[in-house]
């Protein structure tokens, strides 16, 4: 049916004759000519119809916007003062001679090229959606993105090895999605939140390389960096330690983006502990482009009367800390009750701050609700440590670690968007020795910050139990521009070490036997050292797109409430269908209710 696709049209081609297939992405009239931009996946091909041809040009005339259309006709220069430089194809036209309509189309629900359309018609009308430049740009780009890591991965000797969809529940720290067994009636499949136990079976198995592009399920609250449906670059290696496994994702990270963005990632990446993390950005996955940092002023305020400091200054699990944002004292009282009221968000009780409008005036030329609680020696310390100039307000936060972290970590990034402050470019980073736990105060049991197989570092059992809290693990993450890219461990390969694990994070032995005795019979039958990592596909190719979201580079996302406009996805189940799963609903939690809002 064709010759070329529309984008491929070069000057080489003048002369030639051609066929062209697509849709209609503008039809213009000018002067008794017709002009059509004909389009499809490679670009866009300008092709004219002159009036003195009455048949082609008539079928010419009643094409609309999206139809479906072949022509024939001769390549051409384009006249002198109508080339459009903005466009691979924009020296050529084709002087089309035959024009056929294969389908006509309805009013699109929106003009390709309006940037501002409501998503849920974006998703209601995915096609038409996927038709337009940018999201076919970010689907091809996900292809070379996934053929980049295979060749990769293979040249580098893993076997890609398909694991179970139909599975038991991953632990990863979601809800799980169930499918409903018809065999066993009452009894429920999980869909993997990751493959991670099939991937550790394997390496008992002596697969020794494992790799695998894989759907992965969480039934979790999602953002624009989550889908209850996405995609992993899964990876498991024995015989290795965390840098085995470190080096060479992150080389092949910076081949990925050398080759498919022309990028030079820093090489080595940083790497910076968990503890300093959270000391320096309040969070685990702090974006290094962001100049602004957290700064411990606890024990300057253990002493001082004023209470909402002094409290948490000397709680084993508080934290006061300062936040300098250079030339911040032009900021308004409007400004600054703003950002007060975002930091509550996050559970801070108050945004205090010293305005510093004269340093060298010293009390005088500060400006601030807490100053007269302070002493001088406080004042002066506090500004010394923060490096406080003329022009700064610092901001403090004092409370829970957790608040002022989650608090301060977030007032961080505002203040670097709001004002501009962080710099362009690519800021790579590994962030190592995690504690194995954290307290879940809920549940009154320790929690483990990665998954349970993860390797504690000190592999004294002792010291394990007595002081959970001080026990840090084997896991990695890679942290791209504040975005959790990828996360890994070391894992537990000895048996005994995984049970009194999954028994700290209040697993029992019995239940451990019920749930994962598989995996800790395996352990006991010759399990190799082993460790691995899984990024988040979605937003590898989100980051490398400049994308908002991960949606616009999955070709049938998800809805904010997890489900599919396009299909309606998901729906009721006949009488049947329940009857045979064995299955009632109760319709008071059931029904339509949930989905919507
Ligand atoms: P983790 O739970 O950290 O580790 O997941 C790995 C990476 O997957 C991505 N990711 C998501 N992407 C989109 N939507 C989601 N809902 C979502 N949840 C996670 C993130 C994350 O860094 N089995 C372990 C890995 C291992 O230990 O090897 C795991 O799944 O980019
Ligand atoms: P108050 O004594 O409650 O009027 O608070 C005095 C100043 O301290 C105000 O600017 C509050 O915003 C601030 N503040 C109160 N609680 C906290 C807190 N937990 N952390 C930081 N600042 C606070």
């Amino acid at each position: 049916m064709r010759s070329h696709y529309c984008g491929q049209l070069t000057t080489g081609l003048i002369g030639e004759e051609v066929a062209l297939c697509g849709w209609v992405h503008r039809r213009r009239d000018h002067g008794g000519v017709i002009f059509i931009d004909l389009r499809d996946r490679e670009g866009l091909a300008q092709v004219v119809y002159d009036p003195d041809r009455a048949e082609p040009f008539a079928i010419a005339e009643a094409v609309r916007n999206e139809y479906v259309i072949r022509i024939t006709g001769r390549v051409r220069h384009r006249p002198n003062g109508t080339v459009n430089p903005n466009l691979p194809t924009g020296e050529v036209e084709v002087l089309g001679h035959v024009i056929e309509i294969l389908n006509k189309a309805k009013t699109p629900p929106f003009q390709l090229d309006d940037e501002n359309v409501q998503d849920d018609i974006r998703l209601r009308y995915r096609y038409v959606d996927l038709r337009r430049e940018e999201m076919q740009a970010n689907i091809k780009l996900r292809g070379k993105v996934t053929r980049g890591i295979r060749d990769y991965l293979e040249q580098r000797g893993f076997l890609d090895i398909e694991t179970p969809v139909l599975t038991r529940a991953t632990p990863e720290g979601a809800r799980d999605y169930l499918v409903p067994s018809r065999t066993q009636q009452g009894e429920f499949f999980a869909l993997p939140q990751s493959p991670q136990l099939f991937k550790q079976l394997l390496m008992m198995s002596g697969m020794d390389r494992y790799y695998q592009i894989v759907r992965c399920f969480r039934d979790e609250d999602l953002r624009a960096d989550r889908q209850p449906e996405f995609t992993q670059l899964d990876v498991e290696m024995s015989f290795v330690d965390e840098n085995d496994v470190t080096d060479l994702m992150e080389d092949l990270m910076r081949a990925l983006f050398k080759q498919i963005k022309g990028i030079d990632l820093a090489n080595p990446f940083p790497r910076m502990t968990y503890a300093e993390a959270m000391q320096r950005y309040g969070t685990d996955r702090p974006d290094l482009r962001n100049p602004l940092e957290l700064i411990e002023v606890s024990d300057l305020m253990k002493q001082v009367d004023f209470k909402v400091f002094s409290g948490p200054a000397n709680q084993v699990d508080g934290r006061v800390a300062a936040l300098r944002l250079p030339g911040g004292n032009e900021l308004t009282r409007r400004e600054i009750d703003d950002y007060t009221a975002y930091v509550g968000k996050y559970g801070a009780r108050g945004l205090a701050y010293i305005k510093i409008n004269h340093l060298e005036q010293g009390r005088a030329g500060l400006q601030s609700p807490i100053l007269k609680f302070l002493p001088d020696d406080a004042v002066r310390a506090v500004l010394e440590r923060t490096r406080a100039q003329s022009g700064d307000v610092i901001f403090f936060g004092a409370d829970k670690a957790r608040v002022v972290n989650d608090s301060l970590g977030a007032l961080r990034s505002k203040l670097a968007e709001d004002r501009g402050l962080a710099r362009q470019g690519w800021a790579p980073l590994w962030v190592v020795d995690f504690p194995m736990f954290e307290y879940n105060e809920d549940e009154g049991r320790w929690d483990p910050l990665h998954h349970p197989f993860t390797s504690p570092q000190s592999l004294d059992l002792k010291e394990l139990e007595d002081n959970p809290q001080d026990s840090l693990s084997r896991a990695y993450d890679l942290v791209l521009n504040g975005m959790e890219l990828g996360g890994g461990s070391i894992r537990i390969h000895d048996p005994e070490l995984q049970v009194k694990v999954l028994e700290l994070a209040g697993i029992d032995t019995g239940q451990a036997r019920e749930k994962f005795g598989f995996l800790i019979d395996a352990l006991s039958y010759g399990c190799p050292p082993h460790g691995g990592i899984a990024f988040g596909l979605d937003r590898i190719v989100m980051i490398m797109a400049g994308a908002k979201g991960i949606r616009d580079v999955i070709a049938f996302p998800k809805t904010q409430t997890a489900s599919c406009l396009l299909t309606s996805a998901p729906s009721p189940a006949t009488a049947s269908q329940l009857r045979d799963l064995g299955i009632k609903i109760n319709r008071l939690n059931a029904g339509r209710e949930l989905h919507s809002s």
